[in-house]
C-alpha cells in the first residue's frame, strides 16, 4: 500500500507482514505474526523499529490481537484491552506508539458494537489509514526539509530515520533523497550507530537503494569530520520531541549535535506531528529505554569485552532545544523557540 519503493510492513491478504530488521543487510526476511505476543516480541528484539513504524505496527497489531487463531469466538473487547496493553509495554521511548494506541482506542470506541467481522474489519480500514497517513506526512516532510540544502551539500545523519524506521520514505532519510532529487545533496555521512548499528546496517543499505554517494564511519569519527570541514548539515529523526523542543534520539544523537555546534554545522530534526508530545514539559520528562548491558559488551553476537565485565545501555539520549536549529514536520519548518512554534502546528495554544 506505501507509495516508497520499499516498506517494512504491510497488511497482506493474510495478515500483517514483517521485515525482519535484524537480518539486514543480509538476509530479507518476513515475520507473518498471527498473535499480538509475536508483534510485540519483534517490536522489542528491534525486528520491527524506528519511532512511526512501531506505532504502525502497533495499529496492525491490535488488529492481529482480534483475529487471534487460538481464541476465535473471544471476547473482542477484552481482546483488545489486553493488546493495548502489551503493545504500549514494548518499548517506552518513541511516542508514536502511544499515539497509535490512543488513536485505536478511539476508532474501536465507534467500532466494537458492530458484528464481529464488521467490526474487525472496520478497524483493519482504521490501521491502513493510520498508516497512509505516515506515508503522506513522510511526503509532505521531504519536501519541507529539502528546502533548507544548498548543491554540495555533505550531510551526516545518525541511526536510521528511513523508509525501514517508518510506514512511508522516511524522516530524515525521506529529506536526504528529496535534496539528493533536486541536486542539492552531494554526499551523506553515515554514523554507524553503536550498539546496534543501525546506521551501517540500515541507513547505508537504503542510500544504496536510494543511489546516494555516502560513507559508512564509525560513531567516534564524527568531531574529526566536521573539524576538517566536512559536513554541512545534520539531519536525525526522533523518538518523542517534548514540548518545549527538547529531542529524544537514539544514543549518540546528543554527542553529534555538541560536535555541530561547536563547529558550527546546521543540525535539524525531521519527525512527524505524532512524535511531538505536549504532554512531556521537556527533556528530562522522556523516559529512556535501557537495554541488555549485552548488546553492548558483544558485536553481532560476539563477546568484545572480558567475561565479568557488566554494560550500561542507554538506547536514547536527549538534545536539548538549544542545540536545535530547526525542527522540521509535515506542517512546516520550525524555528526556536520551540514551545510556542510546535504548539501552533499541533493546531493548540501557541503560548508557553
Ligand atoms: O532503537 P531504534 O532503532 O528503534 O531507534 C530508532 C531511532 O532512534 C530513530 O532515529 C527514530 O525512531 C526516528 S525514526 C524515523
Amino acid at each position: 500500500m506505501a507509495t516508497t519503493e520499499f516498506t517494512p510492513l504491510e497488511w497482506r491478504e493474510d495478515g500483517l507482514a514483517l521485515l525482519d530488521q535484524t537480518r539486514l543487510p543480509g538476509e530479507e526476511t518476513w515475520l507473518r505474526p498471527k498473535r499480538v505476543e509475536e508483534v510485540c516480541d519483534a517490536i522489542r528484539r528491534l525486528a520491527v523499529r524506528g519511532a512511526p513504524a512501531i506505532g504502525v505496527a502497533a495499529a496492525y497489531g491490535l488488529v492481529v490481537a482480534l483475529g487471534d487463531p487460538d481464541d476465535p469466538q473471544g471476547d473482542l473487547d477484552a481482546r483488545f484491552g489486553r493488546a493495548a496493553e502489551l503493545l504500549l509495554a514494548t518499548r517506552p521511548t518513541a511516542v508514536n506508539l502511544r499515539w497509535a494506541l490512543e488513536q485505536g482506542a478511539e476508532a474501536w470506541g465507534l467500532l466494537h458494537d458492530l458484528p464481529r467481522e464488521r467490526a474487525i474489519a472496520g478497524l483493519l480500514d482504521w490501521a491502513r489509514a493510520l498508516h497512509a497517513d505516515d506515508v503522506e506526512r513522510n511526503r509532505l516532510m521531504a519536501e519541507q526539509g529539502a528546502t533548507l540544502f544548498a548543491p554540495g551539500d555533505r550531510a551526516l545523519t545518525h541511526c536510521n530515520a528511513g523508509a525501514l524506521a517508518t510506514g512511508g520514505i522516511g524522516t530524515a532519510v525521506g529529506v536526504l533523497g528529496a535534496a539528493f532529487r533536486r541536486g542539492r545533496l552531494a554526499q551523506v555521512w553515515v554514523d554507524e550507530t553503536r550498539p546496534l548499528l543501525q546506521g551501517a546496517r540500515l541507513t547505508a543499505w537504503e542510500m544504496r537503494r536510494l543511489g546516494i554517494p555516502h560513507r559508512v564511519v564509525t560513531d567516534s569519527m564524527v568531531g574529526a569530520l566536521m573539524s576538517r570541514g566536512l559536513v554541512d548539515r545534520v539531519v536525525v529523526g526522533s523518538d518523542r520531541i517534548a514540548a518545549n523542543g527538547d529531542v529524544a534520539n537514539k544514543i549518540g544523537t546528543y554527542t553529534v549535535a555538541v560536535l555541530a555546534q561547536r563547529h558550527g554545522v546546521p543540525f535539524y530534526v525531521a519527525a512527524p506531528l505524532s512524535t511531538v508530545d505536549p504532554r512531556t514539559p521537556t527533556g528530562a520528562d522522556i523516559p529512556i529505554e535501557e537495554r541488555a548491558s549485552e548488546e553492548v559488551t558483544r558485536l553481532a553476537g560476539v563477546r568484545t569485552a572480558p567475561e565479568g565485565s557488566e554494560g550500561f545501555n542507554l538506547a536514547f539520549d536527549v538534545t536539548p532545544a538549544e542545540l536545535v536549529t530547526a525542527i522540521v514536520t509535515e506542517a512546516g519548518v520550525h524555528r526556536p523557540p520551540y514551545g510556542p512554534a510546535l504548539a501552533r502546528a499541533l493546531g493548540g495554544p501557541a503560548g508557553d
